[in-house]
């Protein structure tokens, strides 16, 4: 079960477990994906409801593969949830308590959850230390969404001790929906030169492969815990401009770096944020492919990314 299923992870999870012959779809698989309309998780009676019909139609033999719903739901605009009190309450509720509704609803049921957190919960390394993070390095949530995701993170490990697997992740493009990778394409093609932050770092990360990733995890016998998956690498935003004009075929010195302090945001970003494969691997898993080469299957694939 998926839910969420609207969106850029959702979308891209329905697709890739419900095609047939696709890997890694598999005969077999009874796939649920439940857009905003069809459940609201913020509502404890239809997550309850949703969750036992799903389980009741699995045990129907409607499908054969181990009972798991990943949670692709979220409230992401980050900033609007640091200046509107609405949107933070609504962050809170989406982000914090209903994966803690439908962890509840899983145990009910004896299913396994996956669901998908943010390097933004992650904080600095003592010493200014500067290398991949771990699962187990220091958290610091800074902004109402980090938080909301944090407290999230929890709720789902209190509620399903032995059958969570919370998926950190970060700097998400899909084939839908906004994000960074349409926007400098789109900017490439409006303006001469582009100043881009180049004093943060993270791991882009192709929504396709974090959710044959995500696919992968719900199959496998990794034991219950708190896992990074990422675009594997790391780079600046300014890295990831220039890759995009790149692959536009334009020019990449048009973007020029500049710092955080240049482009004043409601809500704090990490400075480093680049994510470790090393426990993805170590549950048996095989890493996300480095962001890089990522993205330039992503565009083939999907060339309207560079339409913008
Ligand atoms: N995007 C990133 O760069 C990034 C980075 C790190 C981690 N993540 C995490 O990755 C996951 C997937 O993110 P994404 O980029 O795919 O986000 P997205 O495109 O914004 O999708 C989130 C989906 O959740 C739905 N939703 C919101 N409130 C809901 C509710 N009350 N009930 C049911 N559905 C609801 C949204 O529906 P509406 O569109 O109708 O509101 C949307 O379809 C999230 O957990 C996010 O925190 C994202």
């Amino acid at each position: 079960m998926v839910t969420g299923a609207g969106g850029a992870l959702g979308a891209e999870l329905v697709t890739r477990l419900g095609a047939p012959g696709t890997p890694p779809g598999e005969p077999g698989d009874a796939v649920v994906g439940l857009t905003r309309a069809e459940l609201d998780v913020t509502d404890p009676a239809a997550v309850r409801a949703a969750v036992r019909a799903w389980a009741s139609a699995s045990g129907d033999g409607a499908g054969d593969g181990p009972a798991v719903l990943l949670n692709a739901t979220a409230y992401t605009a980050v900033d609007r949830a640091e200046t509107d009190p609405d949107a933070a309450a609504q962050a809170h509720a989406v982000n914090a308590d209903a994966p803690g509704l439908l962890a509840a609803a899983c145990a009910e049921v004896g299913a396994r959850m996956v669901h998908v957190s943010t390097d933004y919960v992650l904080g600095p390394l003592p010493h200014g230390a500067r290398r991949p993070l771990e699962p187990d390095d220091p958290t610091a949530p800074a902004g109402v969404y980090a938080c909301s995701k944090w407290l999230g993170e929890e709720r789902v490990r209190e509620a399903l001790p032995d059958a969570h697997h919370v998926v950190r992740t970060a700097w998400l493009y899909g084939a839908r929906g906004a994000n960074f990778v349409r926007t400098m394409a789109r900017l490439a093609r409006e303006r001469d030169t582009l100043d881009v932050v180049d004093d943060q770092h993270g791991s882009p990360t192709w929504t396709a492969d974090l959710a044959d990733g995500l696919i992968a995890l719900g199959r496998s016998s990794a034991p219950a815990g708190t896992l990074h998956a990422a675009g594997g690498g790391g780079t600046t935003w300014w890295g990831l401009a220039r890759a995009v004009f790149d692959e536009l075929g334009a020019d990449p010195e048009r973007v020029r770096p500049c710092d955080t302090a240049s482009f004043p945001r409601p809500a704090p970003r990490p400075a480093w944020s680049v994510l470790s494969d090393a426990s993805w691997r170590a549950a048996g898993l095989a890493p996300l492919p480095p962001w890089r080469e990522a993205l330039h299957t992503a565009v083939r694939h999907h060339p309207e990314l560079l339409l913008g």
